[in-house]
């Protein structure tokens, strides 16, 4: 059913604070969500209410958290989260980055001992906004091979970019570095279909196309996905201290520990390089010259990152509001803190 961006938003951020979490968490938590609902990343918008709220229910979120933080130089320094709710923490990270590039031009800023931050283009789209050039990553829990492996090793560790133009529009590039989330081998699963060849593996390391068979996920582009992905668990892993690679904690193990990720923001004045509105204005010229050009037949247009999403949401406004399944919006609207079903969960079980 459709809802209004209010009404969801509001759904979230009540469910959130039924389950211990302060109202200023929960109103950042529920804005970020609804942002990545309405441009259409449903896989990171209401759908993951219920176990944020089983883990903040059983106190693997912390939810008086005590952040610290710690400049180490002039362009660079450490937000501690104390295992509070990773929006939040990824968002004041993101403060103090544009706060310090916007001072010095540039910004190296970790955050370490967080939780799942969700959608992270929310981030560097925050600097973006701000006249300022970003790139963000993270980590994620391990299930995807290394390059030519057999075990999973690193997670789905996202990178995203944001730049400004001289107009309304601003570049978000936005992606997990696996070729498919886990949730599309569930969707397949479910139906009873089959997935294409380089989706995932066995526990072999070789390629299934039965869903049933999957034991791990697969980097995208091969051994230079397994290349990107690597570099994010250095940047917001290994660079700041918390665990990484296999080390790193599983979502769905211990709901009632803090899970202790990382994450890294690069942020960078062009004030500094080439200068702002020439900067702007050339992004502005890189966005015309992307969408004038012909496009390949079946794909229509050629989109600059970030504007399919866009699209999305104004579409689903246009339309009467964001689409969000049923038992979903039942749950939301329900007393239910949470049906217990995520703690211990074995992601690769049926
Ligand atoms: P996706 O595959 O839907 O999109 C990836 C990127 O490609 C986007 O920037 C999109 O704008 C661009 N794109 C897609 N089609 C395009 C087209 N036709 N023309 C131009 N650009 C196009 O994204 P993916 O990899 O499924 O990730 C979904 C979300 O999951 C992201 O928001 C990501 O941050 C989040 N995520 C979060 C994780 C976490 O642990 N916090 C882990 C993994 C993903």
């Amino acid at each position: 059913m459709r809802l209004s961006r209010n009404e969801l938003k509001t759904l979230m951020k009540n469910k959130m604070m039924a389950a211990g979490l302060k109202e200023e968490h929960a109103e950042v938590t529920a804005e970020i969500l609804t942002w990545s609902h309405e441009r259409g990343y449903a896989s990171h918008g209401a759908v993951r209410v219920e176990y944020y709220s089983e883990r903040i229910f059983k106190g693997g979120i912390t939810t008086e958290p005590n952040f610290t933080w710690k400049e180490t130089g002039p362009c660079s320094g450490i937000l501690d989260g104390d295992n509070g709710i990773g929006y939040v923490v990824a968002q004041e990270g993101m403060k103090k980055a544009i706060e310090m590039a916007k001072k010095n031009g540039v910004a190296v800023v970790g955050m370490a001992n967080m939780s799942h931050s969700g959608s992270i283009g929310y981030y560097s789209e925050m600097a973006a906004k701000e006249d300022l050039v970003a790139i963000t990553f993270c980590q994620s829990d391990p299930m995807a091979v290394p390059y030519g492996g057999t075990e999973p090793y690193y997670g789905t560790n996202p990178i995203s970019f944001a730049a400004p133009t001289a107009d309304e529009r601003t570049v978000v590039f936005d992606m997990a570095t696996t070729v498919q989330a886990w949730g599309k081998i569930l969707d397949k699963r479910s139906k009873g279909a089959s997935i294409p060849a380089d989706w995932a593996v066995d526990e072999k390391g070789a390629p299934v196309t039965d869903p049933h068979l999957v034991n791990a996920l697969v980097p995208i582009a091969g051994a230079k996905g397994y290349g990107l992905m690597m570099m994010v668990d250095i940047f917001s892993g290994v660079l700041l201290g918390v665990p990484f690679g296999k080390h790193v904690s599983s979502m769905y193990h211990d709901l009632s520990q803090g899970r202790c990720l990382g994450q890294m923001h690069i942020v960078i004045d062009p004030e500094r390089f080439v200068g702002l509105e020439k900067f702007k204005q050339s992004m502005s010229q890189v966005c015309d010259e992307l969408g004038e050009m012909p496009a390949a037949e079946g794909y229509g247009k050629v989109y600059y990152p970030g504007e399919r999403a866009v699209m999305r949401r104004d579409k689903a406004y246009a339309e009467g509001g964001i689409e969000v399944v049923d038992e979903l919006v039942e749950y939301l609207r329900s007393d239910a803190i949470h049906f217990d079903r995520y703690d211990h969960k074995n992601r690769f079980a049926d």
